[in-house]
């Protein structure tokens, strides 16, 4: 994306990084970028209308139009104050982040976002398809509209944190690049329900990943990264240790996303994700990570069936 990291690691977008002095700490402690968290169109819409319900007996369309762009400026307001004291405050980059759900004015936000200073911005993508009706393709262009209308908005540089619910992904990786992702974020991680079978009642789950959460990158990440020329992936989700920045830029991670690591253990698991990767470079006598970044990648690697296999079809022969 053109951003000069001094490290690999990005500390991603969460309320590690809602305020100045949260984000300076993270400086302080290592951190190579900071990811602001996102401002969600979810959020502004909620809020707004709780401001309108609040006040239910408007006598005039205009009243609550007021209301509307009133509540919405000042969150709005709030977040481009946080990004430009953060770049005051600091030197590394800041990365702001939406998170969109259709690609209507929330799209034009993202020039407010460059105009207060932000070195790039990440989109923060989602939607559960819930309409037996739609179309896998018709979802699909969702994403692609948010990313080319933001793309025409803004000269920053734009990346796409995205899930990996997709029929073909190294297709959809593709698209979104063409379309004027700059990088791609793989993987976002998401809520998830849970039960709670004392109470029978529907809840959500752990919110913070486990080391093993990072295999699933790791296969997409070492594919993406040989069958599309050029792409940049930072790669996310289950990073909770040095060892698992090395495997990630091993298949070919550009840099390397964490968060719930920072939020169990402290600012301090930075240093020692340096130092492991540190001393990782010795060992093996590389003098910078492009001496050994995508050496795994599914391209680079003589058998590298072991990225395309899902089934364990030879593991239970033996059994
Ligand atoms: C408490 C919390 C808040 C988060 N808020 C955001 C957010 O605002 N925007 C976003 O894109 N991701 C958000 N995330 C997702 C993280 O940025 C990250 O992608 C995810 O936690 C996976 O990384 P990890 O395994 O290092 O935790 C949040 C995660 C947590 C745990």
């Amino acid at each position: 994306m053109g951003l000069n990291l001094k490290n690999p690691i990005i500390i991603a977008s969460s309320g590690l990084t809602n305020s100045v002095e949260k984000i300076k700490d993270l400086e302080k402690a290592g951190a190579g970028a900071i990811v602001l968290k996102s401002i969600f169109e979810e959020q502004i819409n909620n809020e707004v209308n709780n401001q309108i319900n609040r006040v239910p007996q408007h006598k005039f369309p205009e009243e609550e139009d007021f209301t509307w762009n009133y509540t919405r400026n000042n969150l709005i307001t709030s977040h481009l104050n946080l990004l430009s004291e953060a770049k005051k405050e600091t030197e590394i980059p800041i990365i702001a982040s939406i998170s969109c759900m259709s690609a209507s004015e929330w799209v034009v936000f993202a020039k407010d976002l460059e105009n207060a200073g932000a070195d790039a911005l990440e989109l923060n993508l989602f939607f559960v398809p819930i309409d037996p009706h739609k179309t896998s393709e018709e979802i699909e262009q969702l994403y692609l509209r948010i990313v080319s209308k933001v793309r025409k908005n803004v000269k920053i540089p734009v990346s796409v944190k995205i899930g990996f619910y997709f029929s073909n992904l190294i297709a959809m990786a593709d698209r979104l690049t063409t379309s004027g992702a700059d990088a791609l974020v793989l993987f976002n991680r998401f809520y998830e329900p849970d039960i709670n079978l004392e109470k029978l009642e529907l809840t959500t789950s752990e919110v913070f990943s486990a080391p093993e959460d990072i295999r699933q990158s790791m296969r997409w990440i070492g594919l993406i990264s040989s069958q599309i020329p050029n792409v940049q992936i930072a790669a996310g989700t289950g990073i909770q240790d040095g060892n698992s920045i090395i495997k990630q830029l091993l298949v070919g991670a550009q840099a390397t996303q964490i968060c719930s690591s920072v939020y169990i253990n402290g600012a301090q698991v930075i240093a020692g994700m340096i130092n492991d990767l540190t001393a990782f470079m010795k060992k093996w006598h590389f003098k910078k990570i492009d001496d050994f970044r995508g050496r795994l990648s599914y391209k680079n690697i003589t058998n590298p069936a072991i990225y395309e296999r899902a089934q364990f079809m030879k593991y239970y022969e033996g059994r």
